[in-house]
């Protein structure tokens, strides 16, 4: 395997931002998404890389943005370093795997999330008013039950620190009604395709999070797609009202957090080897199951 990579500085291209996990640099008229290897738990990024994350994240998505371009159009353009002739023979090495060359767009301010089954901060306030984001859930529901129409439940982008639910009415305030309803009937048909396809493969994807951006006038599928970073996995076979499927995502990580005693504050506790390398297993596990 490749060497990890916590952190990119490619000289040769225009650093216009670093999230928790992707580099991101302009070249030419694109954007190259590069997803390096760290990994964030309750919003912080942990100091360790977990080897084959990026790649991981890189194939999956590229795997969906081509399943589901007929949904609406994506930012993808190509993953193959090699071709590229403005990147530098010398950094390709790096990059292969865990570059994504995209279309750049303006992106909305607003998280698309999409959940079909009950869980996570969807679950506690069902639990508090029976309401999920303003829409009220048949009585009755039990945790990890499926609820037929799945929902959108936005939150804000936030620039720094938690992102906020919101309704949508404010995602309209934010966005104007046309691009709100367009985008919010893509996230629940990408869902609805993403779920079928993931279930015949034995997994469920409780929820997940999309973001759209404007690309020449254009609404876009933008960010990463249905990724173990971006999404809940779940094994359909443990997947029951009242269960508690174990996740294929960073459950370890968050359960041994958790254990440590840590505060959710940085810095954040130095990682054993095993939990890294049960992260790392987690992922290509996935990623085989979703795309071999
Ligand atoms: N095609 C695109 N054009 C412009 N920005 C994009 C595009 N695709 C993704 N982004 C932005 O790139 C960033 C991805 O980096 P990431 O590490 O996932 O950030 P975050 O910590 O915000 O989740 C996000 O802020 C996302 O909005
Ligand atoms: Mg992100």
């Amino acid at each position: 395997m490749t060497t990890p990579v916590l952190q990119t500085d490619l000289p040769f291209a225009e650093r216009i931002g670093r999230g928790k996990v992707r580099d991101l640099y302009v070249l030419g008229d694109d954007l190259l998404l590069i997803a390096t290897d760290r990994i964030s738990a309750f919003d912080v990024v942990m100091e360790e890389p977990i080897p084959g994350k990026g790649a991981v994240l890189t194939s999956v998505s590229k795997f969906w943005f081509e399943h589901l371009a007929s949904v609406i159009p994506n930012h993808f353009l190509s993953t193959d370093v090699d071709a590229m002739d403005d990147i530098p023979e010398e950094y390709r090495e790096v990059l292969r795997g865990r570059t994504m060359r995209c279309k750049r767009a303006e992106p909305l301010p607003v998280e698309w999330v999409v959940r079909g089954y009950l869980t996570g901060s969807g679950w506690k306030d069902y639990q508090a008013t029976g309401v999920v984001s303003g829409v009220e859930l048949p009585s009755g529901l039990q945790h990890a039950s499926r609820f037929e129409p799945p929902i959108l439940t936005p939150s804000t982008k936030a620039e720094t620190g938690h992102d906020e639910p919101i309704s949508f009415d404010k995602v309209v305030d934010l966005v104007g009604a046309e691009i709100a309803t367009k985008a919010r009937d893509a996230a629940l048909q990408l869902y609805a395709k993403g779920h079928e396809y993931a279930l015949a493969r034995g997994i469920v994807i409780a929820d997940t999070k999309f973001e759209f951006g404007m690309h020449d006038g254009e609404l876009m599928l933008i960010d990463e797609c249905l990724t173990p970073d971006s999404s809940r996995f779940w094994p359909a076979d443990e997947v029951k009202p009242g269960g508690k499927p174990t996740s294929f995502d960073k459950q370890v990580l968050r359960d041994w957090l958790a254990e440590s005693g840590w505060n959710k504050e940085p810095p954040p506790p130095a990682l054993p080897e095993h939990v890294v390398s049960s992260t790392a297993e987690t992922y290509r596990s996935i990623c085989e199951r979703l795309t071999r």
